[in-house]
């Protein structure tokens, strides 16, 4: 991946680090000198470069945006260009890695600045969004499940709401922001081959361990999925090393569905988390590229509703669900 630098960062540097990050650039080079971070954040998107900058302004902007670019953020102090390249090359590995920004800081940065993670990355502030109380009522409340018998089939949902739908799910809360959720989209011919995989492993699975084969089963799995517009595999991996119990990160994976069933409801869509199928079979833990503690979480359908119809919720009064603690 070639290097964008920017224009606090001698354009030598370049010369240095060619052999290991070939076709790297400093702002200057592209015609970007002065142009706002943001233009050259789009720049770098555009064209497959990370950038690597002393400020973290970058920073904010990955966090606000969507990776990629990917964004390195050196936090060297004072250091001549010989010891960038130099520092770059012996961290080649490190900035190949798949995480969205590297933070490379050097013994020399003082404490305070080192103290500095991902957890609490400087965040620049800005004007209190307007929210509205009664929408967000309106929504968190009127959110439904519907299921594939209330669904419109042979009408698909543009792919652009999903997308919405998955940059919400990004939105949400997450411990040390490690971003545990990760999504598989089946659409289209994607379904059949989401629906044969799992009709199959049904039917391998009962010849394996020996348990009961309902072909009516089977048939189920066959045909669902094909009457959904999105079928979106829910998964959560964890970070390697993050120190963060796996509780935190299924919850922030579920807090993200939860921005998933938000958003889909608000476009009036038929939707419902599902934990039926592989969610729970360990023998397509692989085939999801799942590790360790890493979990299939279940899978979001959604679709347009064959009627204009809500269901209503049905919920306890949450009075029985609360204490409180006044003195
Ligand atoms: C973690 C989780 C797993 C679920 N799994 C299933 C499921 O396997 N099958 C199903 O019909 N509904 C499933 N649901 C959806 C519930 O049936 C639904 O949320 C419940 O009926 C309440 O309805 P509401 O979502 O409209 O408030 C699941 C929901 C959650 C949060």
């Amino acid at each position: 991946m070639p290097l964008l630098f920017d224009q606090n960062i001698s354009f030598r540097v370049i010369r240095e680090i060619s052999a290991v990050f070939p076709g790297s650039k400093q702002v200057r080079e592209v015609g970007l000198e002065g142009k706002r971070d943001l233009e050259i954040w789009k720049w770098a998107k555009e064209n497959g470069f990370a950038i690597v900058f002393f400020d973290a302004d970058f920073v904010n902007f990955s966090l606000l945006f969507n990776f990629p670019p990917k964004v390195i953020w050196l936090r060297l102090g004072n250091s001549s260009t010989k010891s960038i390249a130099r520092y770059l090359i012996d961290r080649t590995e490190d900035i190949h890695s798949k995480d969205r920004i590297r933070i490379l800081k050097d013994s020399r940065t003082s404490a305070v600045q080192n103290e500095l993670t991902l957890n609490n990355i400087p965040s620049t502030t800005m004007q209190r969004p307007d929210f509205s109380i009664e929408e967000v009522n309106k929504i968190i409340r009127g959110r439904r499940s519907q299921f594939v018998a209330q669904f419109k089939e042979n009408d698909p949902i543009d792919d652009s709401i999903i997308e919405e739908m998955l940059e919400n799910a990004n939105w949400a809360p997450t411990h040390k922001v490690t971003q545990p959720w990760r999504f598989i989209v089946y659409t289209a011919a994607g379904l059949k081959k989401f629906a044969d995989y799992q009709a199959e492993m049904y039917k391998m699975r009962a010849e394996k361990n020996g348990t009961n084969f309902i072909e009516a089963t089977y048939q189920k799995f066959k045909e669902q999925p094909l009457k959904a517009s999105h079928v979106i595999a829910i998964l959560m991996k964890r970070t390697e090393n993050s120190g963060i119990p796996v509780m935190e990160e299924i919850a922030a994976t579920a807090m993200a569905v939860q921005n998933i069933y938000l958003t889909a409801c608000a476009h009036g869509l038929a939707c419902y988390w599902g934990t039926g199928g592989p969610t729970f079979w360990g023998e397509a833990r692989e085939d999801f590229g799942l590790e360790g503690e890493d979990m299939l979480m279940g899978f979001f359908y959604v679709a347009k509703p064959a009627s204009d119809n809500w269901p209503e919720g049905k919920r306890e009064s949450m009075a029985e669900k609360v204490g409180w603690v006044r003195e």
